[in-house]
């Protein structure tokens, strides 16, 4: 702990319990990644109301090639995908964001059901709002949560039927180990009867990876620069937003693109209760997003209990949409 950090501030208890702190949780994790030696702030804290603006905003970039190409892939291909899927089922849209991807594909894809997880409360609850207007025929439900560390659906969600909708490569934030354990509780939680419906970033051309990570307008700078401003909300610390600087590069050997924020000088960071000195140059480690081979992505379903029906690929530009089964 830091002594010259301590006492104006409130005791993190009071800090805990502020509208906007998804639980009393979520402090403890921060204080562990923000002390350890190498220091860490989860990618689930970049998705505040601003946060998820500006991903929206990053998923408009030219150099932001994966939402494009999806989407390219789920026009192309809608019909065999909903052959694939299914129709009337329960679609479980993890990390829903803006519900846009999902509300594209229910024309074709006739879901009885859509429940919109995502731990932007707020952004979602709205998106959700609007989206009912247009298809009042399908039962929805917004859900704040982060499932990343779980995943207990209410009563009301249909058990049987499930599909889990899991676009935009999201599941890159893992490892490989930690998603193969996330995929697995999902291959449980949809039963026997279960689907996946996922999108997968492929590994490409270093290049087209750092210039989609490190835009040239610099949305992908304020979009990380955020979670200090998130971080600073939930903790009640001081981060000096100007202070830090984005950084977004593949890193080819790890086999992911890795986002991190790097303090411009030495400078003491305070919250209730403690607080850390950087040095200039030192960085906090925002995010990985692990881009995979085709064949070890299907390998990976295979592993959590998935057996991969069909893939759908943009040969211009490497990124798979795969629909996998749950086997029992
Ligand atoms: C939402 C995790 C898929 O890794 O491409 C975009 C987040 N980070 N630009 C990704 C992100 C920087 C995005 N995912």
């Amino acid at each position: 702990m830091l002594t010259s950090c301590t006492t104006e501030k409130p005791a993190p208890a009071a800090i805990a319990a502020t509208p906007g702190a998804a639980s009393a949780h979520v402090p403890a994790e921060l204080y562990d990644g923000l002390g350890a030696r190498h220091a860490t702030i989860s990618p689930k804290f970049l998705y505040d109301a601003l946060g998820s603006k500006l991903f929206e905003a990053i998923c408009e970039l030219p150099e932001y090639y994966p939402t494009r190409t999806e989407a390219g892939i789920f026009a192309r291909y809608g019909r065999e995908i909903a052959r694939a899927c299914g129709l009337g089922t329960t679609m479980i849209d993890l990390g829903a964001g803006n519900c846009a991807k999902a509300a594209k594909l229910f024309p074709l894809l006739r879901p009885a059901q859509y429940v919109a997880v995502d731990i932007s409360t707020e952004f979602v609850s709205d998106a959700l709002a609007r989206l009912r207007l247009r298809f009042p025929h399908i039962d929805m439900q917004a859900l704040g949560l982060d499932f990343s560390s779980g995943l207990e659906l209410p009563d009301n969600v249909r058990a049987e039927r499930r599909l889990f909708f899991y676009p935009g490569s999201s599941l890159g934030n893992f490892t490989p180990p930690e998603a193969r354990v996330f995929l697995t509780r999902l291959r449980k939680g949809c039963g026997p009867d279960g689907g996946l419906l996922i999108g997968i970033d492929l590994a490409k051309d270093k290049a087209i990876l750092d210039a989609a990570y490190d835009d040239a307008l610099g949305v992908t700078a304020a979009f990380n620069l955020n979670v200090l401003r998130h971080v600073n909300q939930l903790l009640g610390s001081d981060f000096d937003i100007r202070q830090w600087r984005h950084v977004g590069f593949y890193n080819e050997a790890a086999g992911r693109v890795e986002m991190h924020l790097e303090a411009k000088q030495a400078q003491r960071v305070c919250w209730p209760g403690g607080g850390r000195d950087f040095a200039e140059g030192e960085r906090i480690h925002t995010e990985n997003s692990y881009k995979y081979r085709q064949a070890d992505a299907i390998v990976l379903l295979e592993q959590s209990g998935f057996e991969a029906t069909r893939v759908w690929t943009d040969p211009r530009c490497p990124f798979a949409v795969i629909h996998a089964q749950a086997i029992a």
